[in-house]
């Protein structure tokens, strides 16, 4: 039996949703954390994070790869394995839902994420991906851009295999669609976040430990601007500029946020 959420986070998600009520433009973004409750591990949470396990600066940037192409893209063939079998929990469902209400309800609902895996997307949402695409390659010469099918049922042993492939085109390496550190985000997708962020009443962090810029920038230009921000985490961040913290996991949390917002 799952346990009631504590009369703290209900009273919070009370807040939470009397802000939300009265937005006319919402803006969203993901970290993580939204994907936990799926099965996929974060990147900094305590024991389980990736990062605790392996050491980012071997396995994404760009000298790592110059370096050692075969153990980055083993390592991400590694993560693909992980997150293939992987569905949409309740909070990537909520945030689906919501999204489509937003739209009939003529309001806006800007939905970014700095995750990689494809879980807003098979739930029905339309999403910014800010950090690149896990299921998607691209050529390290040409910079061809060559998908990776998700389906395991598609010839996956093939399709993950660890050998490095070569571009059709050019007969380079293809490497991970994925923003590494030291890169740059892709154009159009940050200016759509920084445009939604600027331009929204309710910014709204979820599973995200604030830490990576600039993504995690985009809450202040909120606040900037006028907007209020909630942040949706069991482990709240020290994100001084928050207005509403709802601390609990966000499968936990989004599904009665909803709820609470269509009952006022
Ligand atoms: P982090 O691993 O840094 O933070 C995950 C956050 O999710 C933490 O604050 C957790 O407390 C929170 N969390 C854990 N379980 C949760 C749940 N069920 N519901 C809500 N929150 C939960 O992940 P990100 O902030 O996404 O970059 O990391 C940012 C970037 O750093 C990633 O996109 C990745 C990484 O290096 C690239 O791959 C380019």
């Amino acid at each position: 039996m799952v346990a009631e959420l504590s009369a703290q986070i209900t009273a919070q998600i009370k807040q939470a949703a009397v802000m939300l009520k009265s937005a006319k433009s919402i803006c969203v973004l993901t970290g993580a954390g939204v994907s936990a409750e799926s099965g996929i591990p974060t990147f900094r949470d305590k024991q389980t994070g990736l990062w605790e396990k392996f050491r980012a600066e071997d396995l994404a940037s760009p000298d790592a790869f110059a370096r050692d192409p075969k153990l980055v893209w083993s390592w991400y063939q590694w993560r693909r394995q992980q997150v293939i079998d992987k569905k949409p929990n309740p909070a990537h469902l909520a945030l689906a839902q919501w999204q489509e209400l937003a739209a009939k309800s003529g309001l806006t609902f800007t939905l970014i994420t700095q995750n990689v895996d494809d879980l807003h997307e098979q739930a029905g949402s339309c999403v910014h991906h800010l950090h690149g695409r896990l299921w998607q390659n691209r050529c390290n010469n040409c910079q061809k851009i060559v998908k990776q099918s998700p389906n395991p049922s598609n010839n996956a042993a093939q399709a993950l295999s660890d050998e490095l492939i070569n571009c059709d085109d050019c007969g380079g390496i293809l490497r991970p669609d994925i923003v590494w550190f030291g890169e740059a985000l892709p154009e159009i997708e940050w200016q759509i976040a920084e445009n939604a962020a600027a331009d929204c009443d309710v910014f709204i962090n979820i599973g995200t430990s604030s830490l990576v810029y600039p993504a995690a920038g985009l809450a202040q230009i909120a606040r900037q601007h006028g907007a209020q921000v909630i942040e949706i985490n069991p482990h709240p961040t020290p994100n001084t500029i928050v207005n509403v913290t709802i601390a609990a996991p966000a499968g936990r949390a989004l599904p009665k946020l909803l709820k609470q917002i269509s009952a006022l």
